[in-house]
Parts: structure tokens; C-alpha cells; sequence
């Protein structure tokens, strides 16, 4: 059966400028279905969007998802990822990035995909050192596994613990990749007795809990995050001397509509990636409220599969709860009693803010079981130190979980013989997106990190030191 790109679905449209007419028709043409049926469940059958994407944890960002593009990024030798003298991504005729995936992508994207070439190509020196029988296929396939581990390990026990900032979730995240004997016994003895003591990472088998793995539809809703992103990137001058608190001080702001596909790839090349990374750390991303989605997202050249520039402007707002509509997600309400938590019953469960209540009156009337899950999750009141809200956090932490416990290269295949001795002694020594920074641009977050983490803000104070173990903490 043909695989139908749900993003493939609008390029194939007329010139309608009906979103759902145009998704609907086109979904039509490419379904080798009985289109004459006009039985609802099998147009709802019709509505339903494969995906085209590796739905693992497995750096295909980078790597990609198909052979073409697999075999594009590589340089066929020592195992290695194509990158420029210069440190830069290369870029196809069109101005198209060469990297594993480019759609809709800016900066930002781009600069973490170059981080990560760096990550492998330098894994792939490590490995063929040490190992010089190893060939190309091989080097690339270890350093392949080594570098997708340490972004799942980033994402575990770094980012995803910025995002909650609270001593419960730092506990639970370290947890899930160590376990609760910690990462000095993990380090010393291996992974021992069950994914509670030993963490998730390690464990003799995969588990599946019954359900093939495969990131959910209600993860991609939560993981709408749009409005982190900001109006404009404040460029940084990252060779003047430090300040106090490690602030380098600002040359100009630049708009996000120059940053983003084609012409944000050509900006990127006269930024340089180091002052790229430095700037990003040091400006505040968006708070995940309402009222809060960047204007520049509401009219948007979005792209083909292939990263080329599409001639529709979409209003990505819109759009958004379009797509969770169309994709029949549930509603707010329905989406909590799925996840055992308890529905609103009035607007006044879910906020304080009266501005708010006033709007989704006027939205919804009395209906609260109309709710968009979307705008829920915006509106909801959020834990103190959660930057998303409970409904979310609670997808988050049920995903985290599985994406980790359910993937053999972290349980069953987490060992030497897969990754090799120095494969895994690479990703047991990287703790944190720092560390990956360090290696690859070594002057800069000595030069300009003040903080803890890469994900908190970098001029802002370090985590004071608490002498109590995580685990034994009182949860704040
Ligand atoms: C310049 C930055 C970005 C641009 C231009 C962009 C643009 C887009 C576009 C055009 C879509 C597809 C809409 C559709 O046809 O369904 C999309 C989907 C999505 N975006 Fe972004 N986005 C950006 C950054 C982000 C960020 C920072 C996040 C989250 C942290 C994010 C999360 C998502 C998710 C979860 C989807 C839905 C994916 C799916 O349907 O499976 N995006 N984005």
C-alpha cells in the first residue's frame, strides 16, 4: 500500500484554499481504498495519516529516515557524516541542508544537527583508533548507536529535567536511566535487579507492555510546543570578554522569518554555529501559554518532504487544531479520563484567569467537554516549576519511560558487544548536552555558561549545591 505523507497530502491540492476540502481529496486520490464508499468508518480509515518517520528514538534528525537520505549524509569513509572544513552542514544546489531531516527546520535545528555530525564523526575517530579492523559500515553503524544513545541520554537525565524543574522529576528521570542504586553503583556493578533498582537502561529484556513501541498521536499533540519559540533570535557577540554573569553582550536582534528554511540556512553560514549555539543558550524560550503563539508561525511558507519552500502560507495556529481534530485526538476532557485524571467540569477548574474563562466562554459557551486539548493545555494552571501542564507531563513521563524500556539497544543490546567497550564507555561518560558542547567547541561554555544546565538560561545563577541524596529530597 502507498504510504500516504500526511504532509505530502497538501502539496498534491489544487488551488483551493480550503485546508480540509484539499486534505480530504488529496488523502482520496492517493488511498488504494474503495473511494466510492462513503461508509464513515472507512472515510475515517481514509483520514487516518501514516507516518513516513522512524517513530524510535534513533537520531534519524540526523541520520535519517529512508536509504536516500541515509545514504546522502554519509561520506563512506571511516564511517563518518559529511561536514564542511568550515564545521557547516553542506548544502544540496537548491540551498536545501544535507542532513536526516530538513523540513520546516531553522537555525537552531541546524546547529544541533552539526553538534551532532561532530558528535559522530568524532565517536567514529575514538572507535577506529581503538579498533582499526572496523570499516566503514561498521564505524558508522557503532558510532550511529553510541550518538543516538547520548541524545536519548540528554533527553532523559538534561533537558527533560529542565522542563519539570523539580527534585521529584530529577529523581524520576535519573531513575530511569540509572535506576534508584544510582549511576556510581550502575558504574561499578552494571545494571542489577529490576528497572526500579537498575533503571530502565540495561535491563536484560525489552518490554513492550503488550503494544508494538511507536510514539503516540497524543505525544505529537502535547509536543505542539510552538510558542517556546521567540519573535526574533538576539545575536550575541561572543568575542568579547565576560561579564559577571557570563552575558555576552547583544549585536542585534534578528527576525525568525530570517532564520527559518532557506534563507535561515544562508544566515546560519555568516552567523557561524558557535555564536549560534552561545545565543540560543543565552535567550529565554517562550512560555507554552495562551496568547503566547508567535505571530511569524501564523503566516508561514511551510515545506515539501524534501525541505523545499511550498507556495501556500499556512496560519499554523490554525492549523494545529485542525490536525488534532482531522486526527480525531480527543478533546481535553476526554484526553484526561483516558490518562485516569480527573475532567474539568467548569472553566473554573482549569484557571484562575478570568480573561481566559471569558474567552473560552465566549469559544465554547458552557460545553467544556468541547475543549481543544491544545488550548487546554495551554490554559491549564501549571505546577510550580513545570514549564508544561499536568495533562502533558503526564504523556511525557509515560512516553519517556517507553521509549527507553521498550527499545532493545537500551535494554537487552546496552552492552559492549553491541556498542563496543569504548562505545559504551562514551555514552556512560557523557552526562549532559554541556559535555557534547565541550567537545566540540571547547571555549565556549567556559566562556559564557553560568548556569547549570545548557537548557536553563546561560547568564542565570548555578543550581545551589544540596548535600541530600535526589532520592531522599522532600518533594517540592
Ligand atoms: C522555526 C521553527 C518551527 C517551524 C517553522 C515549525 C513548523 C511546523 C509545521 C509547518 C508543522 C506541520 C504542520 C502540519 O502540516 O501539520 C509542524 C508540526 C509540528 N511541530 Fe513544529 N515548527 C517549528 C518548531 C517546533 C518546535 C520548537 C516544536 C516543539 C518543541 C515543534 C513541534 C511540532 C510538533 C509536535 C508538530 C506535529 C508533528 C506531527 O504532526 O507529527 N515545532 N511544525
Amino acid at each position: 500500500m502507498k504510504l500516504v505523507d500526511r504532509h505530502e497530502v497538501l502539496k498534491s491540492s489544487s488551488s483551493e484554499r480550503y485546508l480540509g476540502a484539499n486534505i480530504f481529496k488529496s488523502i482520496l486520490f492517493q488511498q488504494p481504498l474503495n473511494l466510492a464508499s462513503s461508509e464513515p468508518s472507512k472515510l475515517l480509515l481514509l483520514l487516518r495519516q501514516q507516518n513516513i518517520r522512524t517513530p524510535w528514538w534513533d537520531g534519524s534528525v540526523i541520520y535519517g529516515s529512508n536509504e536516500e537520505v541515509l545514504n546522502k549524509v554519509r561520506t563512506f569513509k571511516d564511517g563518518k557524516i559529511k561536514i564542511s572544513k568550515e564545521g557547516h552542514l553542506l548544502h544540496n544546489k537548491d540551498g536545501t541542508t544535507i542532513s536526516g531531516d530538513i523540513r520546516n527546520s531553522w537555525v537552531g535545528v541546524t546547529t544541533l544537527q552539526t553538534l551532532f555530525v561532530l558528535e559522530h564523526n568524532a565517536v567514529c575517530d575514538t572507535l577506529k583508533k581503538h579498533y582499526p579492523e572496523l570499516e566503514d559500515e561498521d564505524l558508522y553503524r557503532h558510532a550511529r548507536l553510541v550518538t543516538s544513545a547520548v541524545i536519548a541520554k540528554i533527553h532523559t537525565i538534561d533537558w527533560t529535567v529542565e522542563l519539570l524543574k523539580t527534585d521529584t522529576l530529577l529523581a524520576g528521570m535519573h531513575a530511569n536511566w540509572y535506576g534508584l542504586l544510582g549511576k556510581k553503583f550502575k558504574d561499578t556493578f552494571g545494571h542489577v535487579g529490576n528497572a526500579i533498582l537498575g533503571g530502565f537502561v540495561g535491563m536484560k529484556k525489552s518490554e513492550n507492555h503488550g503494544v508494538p513501541y511507536s510514539l503516540t498521536e497524543e505525544f505529537a499533540t502535547v509536543y505542539r510546543m510552538h510558542p517556546l519559540l521567540p519573535d526574533s533570535l538576539h545575536l550575541r557577540d561572543i568575542s568579547a570578554s565576560p561579564g559577571q554573569n557570563k552575558s555576552p553582550p547583544l549585536i542585534k536582534e534578528i527576525p525568525m522569518n530570517d532564520l527559518i528554511g532557506l534563507k535561515g540556512e544562508k544566515t546560519l553560514l555568516e552567523i557561524g554555529v558557535a555564536k549560534q549555539l552561545v545565543s540560543m543558550g543565552h535567550q529565554a524560550c517562550g512560555a507554552l501559554e495562551l496568547w503566547n503563539y508567535p505571530s511569524w508561525l501564523r503566516d508561514l511558507v511551510p515545506h515539501n518532504i524534501d525541505g523545499t519552500e511550498r507556495y501556500e502560507h499556512v496560519d499554523l495556529a490554525a492549523l494545529e487544531i485542525y490536525r488534532d481534530r482531522e486526527r480525531n485526538v480527543a478533546r481535553y476532557n476526554q484526553f484526561r479520563r483516558g490518562l485516569l485524571m480527573i475532567p474539568i467540569s467548569k472553566w473554573e477548574d482549569l484557571t484562575d484567569d478570568t480573561e481566559v474563562i471569558e474567552v473560552l466562554e465566549e469559544v465554547y459557551g458552557d460545553d467544556v467537554e468541547e475543549l481543544d486539548v491544545l488550548v487546554g493545555l495551554m490554559a491549564e494552571k501549571k505546577i510550580k516549576g513545570f514549564a508544561i501542564s499536568e495533562t502533558a507531563f503526564t504523556i511525557f513521563l509515560l512516553m519517556a519511560s517507553r521509549r527507553l524500556e521498550a527499545d532493545r539497544f537500551f535494554t537487552s543490546n546496552y552492552n559492549e558487544e553491541t556498542y563496543t567497550k569504548k562505545g559504551l564507555e562514551w555514552v556512560n561518560t557523557t552526562e549532559s548536552l554541556k559535555d557534547v558542547i565541550d567537545r566540540h567547541y571547547p571555549e565556549m561554555t567556559h566562556k559564557w555558561l553560568n548556569s547549570t544546565s545548557v537548557f536553563s538560561v546561560w547568564d542565570s545563577p548555578p543550581n545551589k549545591h544540596n548535600p541530600i541524596p535526589i532520592y531522599f529530597r522532600v518533594p517540592n
